[in-house]
């Protein structure tokens, strides 16, 4: 069977593109990258996929005088690669229907915390400063509302009294990078069932 082509949105480092990347190359998940957006010029993650032959753009929010024709123009390039499933990578833009409603149920997120504790562009800071025990990551279908969609996979990880910023994100991101890969996987072989908020993992 053809793999899943994914096209990923990242605005920044890319190491979860990377990842995935990396999952793909060593035939762990049956999914492929085939196209990575950026909004963001100088994104490490658009050299990333360089680096790997894959198709990189970037699409300057400035150039387009609305919301909505900057997503209808990464709307026609994810339909022109015949992308199946749109992964947010640190995407620091909020979608508007424009985008989520020709991907419905097709856009995932991860996020640095465990949903719904913490959403938000501060995660970790956020969790270390609320004294949690316990924090992690998330991955989910992505909705209008931020962070709200459908949870797919989460992992937890201990938040340690000398914890700082840094150090709990160090820890968060190493179980991100097994986490997208395994959800993407999950997509890609017809194994996540939605209904309303929850999605069934089907064997
Ligand atoms: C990750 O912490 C992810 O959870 C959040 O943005 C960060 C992106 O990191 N949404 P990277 O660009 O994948 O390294």
């Amino acid at each position: 069977m053809a793999k899943l082509r994914v096209g990923v949105l990242a605005s920044g480092g890319g190491t979860n593109l990377q990842a995935i990347i990396d999952a793909s190359k060593k035939k762990q998940i049956d999914a492929e990258v085939v196209l990575v957006i950026s909004d963001k010029r100088d994104a490490f993650a658009l050299e990333r996929a360089g680096k790997s032959g894959i198709k990189a753009v970037f699409l300057d929010p400035e150039k387009y005088s609305s919301k909505e024709l900057h997503e209808n123009a990464i709307v026609k390039i994810l339909e022109e690669n015949c992308v199946g499933l749109v992964c947010l990578a640190g995407y620091m833009r909020l979608l508007t229907d424009h985008l989520i409603g020709k991907f419905e149920n097709r856009i995932m997120n991860i996020h640095p915390a465990l949903l719904p504790s913490f959403p938000g562009t501060n995660g970790q800071a956020d969790a270390l400063a609320y004294g949690v025990k316990v924090s992690g990551c998330t991955v989910h279908f992505v909705e209008l509302e931020m962070d709200a969609g459908p949870i797919i996979l989460q992992a937890a990880v201990p938040v340690l009294d000398d914890d700082t910023k840094e150090s709990l994100s160090k820890r968060i991101l190493e179980q991100e990078h097994k986490l997208y890969p395994k959800a993407i996987n999950l997509f890609a072989k017809g194994r996540l069932k939605i209904t309303g908020r929850k999605v069934k993992i089907i064997s």
